[in-house]
């Protein structure tokens, strides 16, 4: 008698608890909010810069002096120091844009 109390305890715990746990969970990974502001030779940062972090990356810099030469070492060191395929005649044109749009 106690056994049976015990084991129609346990099935009503696995047919109400069961399919619960069973119950697929939908995470909803937050939309992409970084993009990369509008400006000249925009689609060659996209094409060069996207690759590895978002544009969060560039918008996020402190104030600088000399723009054209921060965005020189950037870039240069996302090729030297993190290896980053970016062909030598794109690097004056993003440095444009990062200096003119950042
Ligand atoms: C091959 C991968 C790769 C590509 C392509 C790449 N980066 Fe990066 N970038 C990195 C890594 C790795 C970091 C450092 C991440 C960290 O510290 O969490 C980084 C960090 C940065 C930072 C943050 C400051 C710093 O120096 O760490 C900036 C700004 C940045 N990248 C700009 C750029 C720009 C502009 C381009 C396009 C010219 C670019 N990245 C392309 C890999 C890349």
């Amino acid at each position: 008698m106690q056994r049976t109390v015990l084991l129609a305890t346990m099935l009503a715990f696995v047919t109400v608890v069961g399919p619960t746990l069973a119950a697929p969970v939908n995470y909803k990974t937050p939309d992409e909010v970084a993009t990369f502001k509008p400006g000249p030779n925009l689609e060659v940062v996209q094409g060069n810069c996207a690759a590895c972090h978002s544009a969060d990356y560039i918008a996020t810099q402190p104030p600088m002096k000399d723009k054209k030469a921060f965005w020189q070492a950037e870039v240069t060191k996302m090729i030297k120091v993190y290896g980053a395929p970016i062909d030598d005649a794109d690097v004056g044109k993003i440095v444009d844009y990062l200096a003119a749009t950042y």
